[in-house]
């Protein structure tokens, strides 16, 4: 800046001087991102020898978009403090509450931020030597999201006592990226994080039976608004998922357990036992049975391993769904059995 090359006397002046140049010591984040609603909090903040003699009367200076749309200044003549420049702040950010101030010295805070908030935000020091385009600036852009909206989706595979869903992701994400669902139906409530594909089997409906299903999608910003179909599960399909009742396990079996679960107008066949030990992500199956009592001893584990089971039930229309009512357990150590 020019007061640094000014000649000085002593050498050391000149460095000090150059070196302790007005400048910023906090940036905010590249990409700031706010619930609509929230707060914006750019954390601005600099460091200056000589406010009184390095800044200009109104310095620093926060805008938006660019210096034509100046939100405000610090006061030389006030102290430096906040003033919002009445003629160049987006009046959204003023009408009909005032939603704007500078907390420290420089951090900019908007609150109940909405979607028209969006966009480039920056601070510059205005100092009393250099040329405009030469005084430190710091930009930050603000990034308004809102929760997303309905993901349409259909019923498909519609059963006596399952139905699938299949979904498209929302069009409206609201701005930031969608990171679960959640599917309501007849009081019953599953979330994910992570359903990909996008698909779910709903299990544990009754037979001919009107259901209205709905699905949300989720943001940073939370749950948004749902879609909702409504559809009839039929009066006879493959039997409903068998439900364990316990199970008792051993180092190296486990004797599961389970009730009949309803037949759907089909008489059950067979039941087919799974299992799936930890970290495997396939079933695979290790017998099925045919009738009482419903129990059934899976032999052959390893002592101390974590083990996955469930069981489907068959009739003559098909099997019940993979998967559903899972059972986990440990089989304890062989030394334990020792004991
Ligand atoms: C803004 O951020 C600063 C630093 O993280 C914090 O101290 C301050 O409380 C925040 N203000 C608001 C209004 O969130
Ligand atoms: C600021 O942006 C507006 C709209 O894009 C433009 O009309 C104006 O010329 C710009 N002003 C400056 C100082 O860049
Ligand atoms: C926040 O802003 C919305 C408009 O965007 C307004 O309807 C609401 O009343 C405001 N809330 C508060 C607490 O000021
Ligand atoms: C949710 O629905 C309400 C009422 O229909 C609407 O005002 C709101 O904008 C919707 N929200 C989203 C995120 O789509
Ligand atoms: C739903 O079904 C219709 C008609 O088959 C299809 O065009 C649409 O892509 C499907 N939507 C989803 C989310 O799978």
């Amino acid at each position: 800046m020019g007061r640094g090359l000014c000649v000085p006397l002593f050498g050391f002046t000149l460095l000090q001087l150059a070196d302790a140049a007005a400048r910023f010591t906090s940036h905010p984040v590249e990409k700031l991102y706010v619930v609509k609603g929230q707060t914006a909090n750019f954390t601005w903040d600099y460091h200056v020898d000589n406010i009184n003699s390095e800044f200009d009367a109104q310095s620093p200076r926060w805008y938006y978009h660019n210096g034509s749309y100046l939100i405000g200044y610090g006061d030389g003549f006030d102290g430096w403090k906040f003033k919002i420049n009445t003629k160049t702040c987006p009046v959204r950010l003023r009408v009909p509450t005032v939603r704007v101030s500078v907390e420290g010295r420089a951090t900019l805070v908007i609150t109940n931020v909405s979607l028209a908030d969006s966009g480039t935000y920056g601070c510059r020091l205005h100092l009393t030597s250099g040329s405009s385009s030469s005084m430190p600036t710091s930009e930050a852009r603000l990034i308004v999201t809102d929760s997303p909206g309905p993901p349409s989706f259909n019923v498909t595979d519609i059963e006596a006592s399952s139905a699938v869903i299949r979904w498209a992701e929302p069009v409206n994400d609201g701005g930031s990226k969608v990171t679960g669902y959640k599917v309501e139906i007849d009081s019953k409530t599953y979330y994910t994080h992570s359903w990909k594909p996008n698909y779910f089997a709903i299990p544990g409906l009754t037979k001919n039976k009107v259901y209205v299903v709905k699905l949300y999608a989720r943001n940073v910003a939370g749950y948004g608004n749902a879609s909702s179909k409504t559809f009839t599960t039929k009066k006879e399909g493959p039997p409903d998922s068998p439900v364990f009742k316990k199970i008792k396990e051993s180092p190296t079996t486990a004797t599961l357990s389970w009730s009949k679960p309803e037949e759907n107008g089909g008489e059950i066949q067979y039941y087919t036992i799974y299992k799936k030990l930890a970290g495997e992500a396939e079933w695979s199956q290790v017998g099925t049975i045919s009738g009482e009592p419903l129990i059934y001893r899976v032999k052959y584990l390893l002592p101390g391993k974590t083990y996955s089971f469930h069981v489907t039930a068959k009739n003559k229309d098909g099997s019940s769904l993979v998967g559903v009512n899972v059972m986990t357990v440990t089989l304890p150590d062989e030394t334990t059995k020792i004991k």
